[in-house]
C-alpha cells in the first residue's frame, strides 16, 4: 500500500512502531557499551590486582634480603665477637624462614602446594586450632567450638586445612581489639541442585562438611570484602600484616575443591563460610612415618642446577657430610658428564626447571645411559604432575627448594644405602 492511501491513524501506528524499534536499537547498543565498559574495569582491577602482587613480592623480598645481604657483608668484616656473629648468623636463618614461608603462601595461592589429602576429623582440626589461638590472642576473645558435624571428616590436608583455621581465626581475634566472641562451627551438608548459591555453583553434588568461623568484630565494607582474598591486599599498618592470610587460605581451599564464602558488614562482625568434601572415616594422625636416620655413608653425588647459588651450596653441605662432589651447570653438560662416569655416580641431584635441556629430558637421557641411575629430584616449585611423573618413571622423590641440609642427609640416607 502506499503512503498516500494510508490513514493517518495507520501513518502514526507506523511512526510510533519505528521510535519503538530505534529506542530498542539504542538500548541493546547501550547494552554493548556497557559490556565493553565492564571489560575495561575488569582489566583495570586485574592490572591493579597484578601490580600490588609483583608490589607486594618485590617489597618484601627487598626487606627480606637486606637482612641477609647486610648481615652477611657484616660477617664478611671480621671484626666481630663470637656472640655478635651468632646473632648476624640467626638473623640470616630467620630472614630466610620468612622469604620460604612467603614463598609457601605464594604457592599456596597459586595452587602449586604440596598435598596430602586424607580422611581428616574437623574436630581434631579445630580443637587444635583453638588451643593454638587461647595461649596467643587477648584473654577478653571468648573462643566457642559447636561442632555439629556428626560424621565430622573432611576430605583434606590436615596442617594445609589447620593452618587456614589458624589465619581465619588470627582475622577475626585482629577485628576485635577490645574482645568479643569467635565462633567456629561444624555442620554436614548435601549439595544437589536444589542447595546451590552463586558460591557453591562449581562444586560437585555431594556430601560436604561446612565450617563457620563467625566473629563479633568491626566487619567490613563491600570494597573491603572485594579485595581480600587478592594477595598483600591489607588494611594492617606496614609491618603488622603482609596481606598474604586470606590469599593463602583462599588457594588452600580451591585445591580441596572447595568453596569459601565471606559475609561481613561494618560494625557487625564477620563470618567465613567453607565447604570441604566430606570424608568416610579419619586416618589414623599418628600415621606419619618416623623419622629418618642420617646417613653415615659416603658417595659420589652429581648435583645439576643452572643457579649457580644452588650448586655451591650444595657442593658445599655434601662435601662437609663427606661425600665427593661433582658440579653440572646445565643438562647437556650433565649427560655428557655422566656418560663418560656414570659407573663412579652413586646419586644424581637434578634440578626440574633448567634452560637448554630441561630436567625431565636430561633423566630420560641419563636413564638411557644408565637404567639403574639413582636420581633425587629438585625444585622450586612442590610437587606437580611432571614431578609425580618421573617419580612414577623411577626417580627417587623431590626435595623442594629451598631445602634444609637435613632435608638433604635425610633423603641421601635414604636412597644411597639401599
Ligand atoms: N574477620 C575479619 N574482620 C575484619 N576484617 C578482616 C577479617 N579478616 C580479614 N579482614 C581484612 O582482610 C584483610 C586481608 O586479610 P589477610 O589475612 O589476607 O591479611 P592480613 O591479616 O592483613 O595480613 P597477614 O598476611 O598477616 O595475614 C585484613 O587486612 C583485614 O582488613
Ligand atoms: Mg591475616
Amino acid at each position: 500500500m502506499a503512503d498516500q492511501d494510508k490513514s493517518k491513524e495507520e501513518l502514526i501506528e507506523e511512526v510510533l512502531e519505528l521510535r519503538r524499534k530505534v529506542t530498542a536499537l539504542e538500548t541493546s547498543l547501550d547494552g554493548v557499551h556497557n559490556v565493553n565498559d565492564d571489560a575495561q574495569a575488569y582489566n583495570a582491577l586485574k592490572m591493579e590486582a597484578v601490580g600490588r602482587l609483583a608490589g607486594g613480592i618485590a617489597h618484601d623480598f627487598n626487606n627480606i634480603l637486606t637482612a641477609v645481604q647486610g648481615n652477611a657483608e657484616l660477617l664478611q668484616m671480621d671484626c666481630f665477637g663470637q656472640s655478635e656473629r651468632d646473632d648476624m648468623l640467626s638473623q640470616i636463618l630467620h630472614s630466610s624462614k620468612r622469604a620460604s614461608e612467603l614463598t609457601r603462601q605464594l604457592l599456596d595461592f597459586a595452587r602449586k602446594g604440596a598435598f596430602q589429602i586424607i580422611a581428616v576429623d574437623t574436630v581434631k582440626v579445630l580443637e587444635r586450632t583453638v588451643a593454638l589461638l587461647s595461649h596467643s590472642v587477648d584473654k577478653r576473645i571468648d573462643i566457642k567450638l559447636d561442632m555439629q558435624a556428626d560424621p565430622a571428616f573432611a576430605l583434606a590436608d590436615p596442617a594445609k586445612i589447620e593452618h587456614a583455621m589458624v589465619n581465619l581465626g588470627m582475622n577475626a581475634c585482629d577485628a576485635m581489639p577490645h574482645g568479643g566472641t569467635l565462633t567456629f562451627t561444624t555442620k554436614n551438608v548435601v549439595l544437589d541442585d536444589n542447595a546451590r548459591c552463586e558460591h557453591t555453583a562449581e562444586l560437585a553434588d555431594g556430601s560436604y562438611i561446612e565450617i563457620t568461623v563467625c566473629d563479633t568484630g568491626r566487619g567490613m565494607d563491600s570494597t573491603t570484602c572485594s579485595q581480600i582474598f587478592e594477595p598483600f591486599f591489607t588494611t594492617k599498618e606496614v609491618g603488622e600484616g603482609s596481606g598474604m592470610g586470606l590469599a593463602s587460605v583462599y588457594g588452600c581451599v580451591k585445591s580441596h575443591y572447595g568453596s569459601i564464602q565471606v559475609d561481613s558488614s561494618p560494625g557487625q562482625g564477620t563470618t567465613f563460610k567453607l565447604l570441604l568434601h566430606a570424608a568416610e572415616a579419619a586416618c589414623d594422625p599418628g600415621d606419619k612415618p618416623g623419622a629418618l636416620k642420617m646417613s653415615k655413608e659416603t658417595g659420589h653425588i652429581l648435583v645439576v642446577d643452572d643457579e649457580g647459588i644452588v650448586r655451591e651450596f650444595v657442593s658445599t653441605a655434601l662435601q662437609t657430610l663427606g661425600y665427593s662432589v661433582s658440579l653440572c651447570a646445565d643438562g647437556h653438560e650433565a649427560v655428557e658428564y655422566f656418560t663418560g662416569h656414570h659407573q663412579d655416580i652413586d646419586l644424581v641431584i637434578l634440578d626440574l626447571v633448567m634452560p637448554v635441556l630441561n630436567g625431565p629430558d636430561t633423566f630420560k637421557q641419563l636413564k638411557a645411559i644408565d637404567p639403574n641411575v639413582k636420581v633425587l629430584l629438585s625444585s622450586g616449585f612442590t610437587q606437580n604432575q611432571t614431578s609425580s611423573d618421573l617419580i612414577a618413571e623411577g626417580a627417587l622423590g623431590l626435595l623442594n627448594k629451598p631445602f634444609k641440609i637435613s632435608e638433604l642427609t635425610q633423603a641421601l640416607g635414604r636412597h644411597l644405602a639401599n
